[in-house]
């Protein structure tokens, strides 16, 4: 599949920060690819340099076939971009500023029916500074639908939205990715990027951590699969002597890791044949959050560093 993105050795520096530290990444058509990372981690300044607003320092980018820096004009024509805090003029309505983007962008449009897609037909004629937190984001995103981009750049679209507003925006990312488009999508949220993205790259302090499908970024840096069972000490102590696995004791809950998923009759039988009473068991796996906040706190503890050194 062709790559809608490719940046190699990307770096941007405000006088000593390097707010981007050397990024490799690329980005298939018609995937959505989500840049995740904690604030200050450097994503809007990653996706500022790929939408051709912020000059990179060093490194090369390419855009659809475009350096966004020197053909930018070409780019815009191309690409949709909702920049983080999307702010519009506070009493044009819906309606008129799809009508205004259509004229900038001199293509044409049925502006009720786009309002429609981004699920805003019914705010067509209220005035902006009227419009909720959501409403706002969705008729960002109809905007940056205007010239029906190949690729969207969404910088953080449903923070500080509740959790309806949220999903509402999620939809149409996947109607986006569905119609074929490019979706690259910053975000804090690990669980939007493990609902949503069919590539993820995680960054913190302007580094690539980790990268791949949320899958494999969980096999590779997640902890084993567990075996959580709710029962007393005794059980657990039990459980310690007999199998040779790591287990750990803590509110009433005992918890043993496993090797793989059939090692689950092994321990269910261990604890059979303890005879102490247990009442339940749950089977438990990482997470996205659970790895990044794994990796972020080990490498803000310095245990990382040495591994991430060129
Ligand atoms: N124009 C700028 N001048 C100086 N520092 C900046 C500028 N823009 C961003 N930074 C700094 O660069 C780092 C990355 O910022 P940013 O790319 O906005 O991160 P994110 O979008 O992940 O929250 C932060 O430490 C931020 O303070
Ligand atoms: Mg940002």
């Amino acid at each position: 599949m062709p790559n809608a993105i490719v940046v190699h050795g990307l770096t941007k520096r405000y006088d000593t920060l390097a707010a981007v530290d050397g990024i490799d990444f690329t980005v298939p058509e018609g995937k959505v690819f989500a840049f995740l990372g904690p604030n200050g981690a450097g994503k809007t300044t990653t996706v500022e340099i790929l939408e051709g607003l912020r000059n990179r320092t060093t490194g090369d980018v390419t855009v659809l076939g475009f350096d966004p820096w020197t053909d930018g004009m070409p780019l815009h024509k191309v690409i949709g971009v909702i920049p983080q805090d999307f702010r519009f003029f506070e009493k044009i309505t819906p309606k008129e500023a799809v009508e205004y983007y259509a004229t900038l962008f001199d293509v044409k449009v049925d502006p009720m029916r786009l309002l429609e897609r981004v699920a805003l037909a019914d705010k067509a004629h209220a005035h902006f500074d009227t419009l909720s937190g959501g409403q706002k984001q969705k008729l960002g995103l109809a905007l940056a639908l205007v010239s029906s981009p190949k690729i969207c750049f969404l910088d953080e679209p449903t923070t500080g939205l509740d959790p309806q507003a949220r999903r509402g925006i999620w939809d149409v990312i996947r109607d986006l990715r569905r119609e074929g488009r490019t979706v690259f999508l910053t975000t804090h949220y690990l669980e939007e990027a493990e609902l949503l993205a069919d590539q993820v790259a995680i960054i913190h302090k302007g580094k690539i951590i980790a990268e791949g499908t949320p899958a494999e970024i969980i096999r590779d840096h997640g902890r084993p699969e567990r075996l959580v069972v709710e029962g007393p000490p005794s059980l657990g102590e039990f459980l310690k002597k007999r199998l040779d696995r790591p287990v750990t004791v803590e509110d009433g809950h005992i918890t043993i890791q496993m090797r793989d998923k059939s090692d689950a009759l092994t321990v269910l039988r261990a604890i059979e044949e303890s005879g102490i009473p247990w009442k339940g068991f749950a089977t438990v796996s990482d997470t996205l959050e659970d790895v990044f906040v794994g990796m972020v706190g080990r490498m803000d503890d310095g245990i990382m560093r040495s591994e991430a050194a060129p």
